[in-house]
């Protein structure tokens, strides 16, 4: 089953207080796959395993969601960010090592390509990551650059009608399946920001290769690791838009993507949650169970309250971008606000698990492992604060 069907147009996203019947019918399918394919034990299989779930990820494929905010035209399924978010959402409802590769995929690799490429480039790349059967990565932090995402040491220096990159990407996701990445390099640093440049660059060019995959505290099954690139020659035209223009490209880039960010933080609170309700309405102590507790009660109030103010922002951010509007500001607030959120729900819901919350048996436990991840990837918390705040001063 497609995503996309005659009977589901691509509607306009003009964002209510209630999901669209293209948002439901996302949340629907994606339910009743994770019934299917995401069981909780296959879950934690691949989390302590810290196994890619290749086969589950080429299933998300054949649904369209590898390619869901990219148009039919390049073997997208013809979304916008409004159903994205929601895909996003609830896949890491069950499993956020699953919504950060779909996410990674859409929004950074795939979408830089898609935003910044020439018609021929996006006819070359695009059908293959959109429609499934590949994978994008996208490399912009490096060992010593993470925050100052400017100061990096990746070199792309003109050689003929060639380029040839030298340096080292961190904390890439999708960087060893991945087919493709779009990488970040210094073309003139002399010029600062103003002096990089994107490309592309296809697994299997000489001298390009993925280093050391990390060993994680969360988000286990999704794969991080380093993209090495070693005197890498790549042609002319793999240049991404012009050059000295990618700096700008890359902030462009994770307008959208932390939206992605607050999408998943938000479907992680979210299946923090419910695991919290069932579980506070099972368990007993004192001869009742412990969801009859004021003490339990207040926390699942305060949880819900802050999730339904995330998902407000979020939801808000992904609809001004349907719209074609500047996020800058709204995607920082999501993506900060969500992922704060998340860190706090899911520690209560530990505290309601009690002991239970604390070994893999319980599902709390690994979320409160992997929201860690959306305080800081894309952006710290305190980074989304610094661009919130350059955007109040203007
Ligand atoms: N849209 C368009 N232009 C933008 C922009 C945006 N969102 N943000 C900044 N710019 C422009 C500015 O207007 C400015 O233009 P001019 O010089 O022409 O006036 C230029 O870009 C430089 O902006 P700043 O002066 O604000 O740049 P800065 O060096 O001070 O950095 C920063 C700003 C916000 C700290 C930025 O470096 C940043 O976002 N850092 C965090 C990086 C980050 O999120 N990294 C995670 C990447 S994820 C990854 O690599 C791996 C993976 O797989 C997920």
């Amino acid at each position: 089953m497609s995503v996309v069907s005659p009977e589901n147009p691509v509607q306009s996203s003009g964002f209510g207080f209630a999901p669209t019947e293209n948002q439901k019918m996302i949340s629907e399918m994606i339910r009743s796959f994770a019934a299917r394919e995401m069981t909780p034990e296959k879950v934690m299989q691949y989390d302590e395993a810290q196994q890619f779930p290749h086969e589950l990820i080429l299933k998300l494929g054949e649904l369209g969601l590898l390619g869901i905010i990219f148009p039919e035209e390049y073997g997208g399924a013809g979304f916008g960010y409004l159903e994205y978010v929601t895909a996003v959402e609830e896949l890491s409802k069950v499993d956020g090592s699953v919504g950060i590769t779909v996410a990674a995929h859409n929004s950074l690799g795939t979408n830089h390509l898609f935003q910044f490429g020439t018609d021929a480039q996006k006819r070359k790349y695009i059908p293959g990551l959109a429609g499934g059967k590949e994978l994008a990565a996208w490399g912009l932090t490096e060992p010593s650059s993470g925050s100052d995402a400017a100061g990096m040491l990746s070199t792309a220096i003109k050689d003929g009608d060639h380029w040839i990159l030298n340096g080292t990407k961190n904390f890439i996701t999708n960087s060893h399946t991945g087919s493709l990445a779009v990488v970040l390099a210094m073309t003139d640093r002399a010029q600062g920001n103003h002096g990089i440049s994107a490309f592309v660059i296809e697994k299997g060019t000489p001298g390009f290769s993925a280093g050391k995959k990390e060993n994680k505290l969360g988000l286990r099954a999704s794969e991080t690791g380093q993209l090495v690139m070693d005197n890498c020659r790549i042609p002319y035209e793999n240049l991404l838009g012009n050059v000295n223009e990618g700096f700008k490209q890359a902030m462009k880039i994770l307008d959208g993507g932390r939206i992605s960010i607050a999408a998943l933080a938000l479907g992680m609170a979210e299946g923090a949650l419910e695991a919290s309700i069932k579980y506070s309405k099972e368990r007993k102590q004192f001869g009742k169970p412990i969801s009859d507790f004021q003490a339990i009660q207040f926390k699942l109030a305060d949880m819900a309250t802050e999730i339904e103010a995330a998902k407000l922002l979020t939801m808000r951010a992904a609809a001004m971008k349907d719209e074609g509007k500047n996020t800058t500001k709204e995607s920082s607030m999501a993506k900060l606000y969500a992922s704060e959120v998340s860190v706090r729900v899911a520690s209560e819901a530990v505290q309601i698990f009690g002991g239970y919350g604390y070994i893999k048996e319980f599902p709390v436990e690994k979320f409160y492992r992997d929201v860690k991840l959306c305080t800081i990837g894309e952006g710290t918390s305190e980074i989304q604060r610094v661009v919130i705040a350059k955007n109040l001063m203007k």
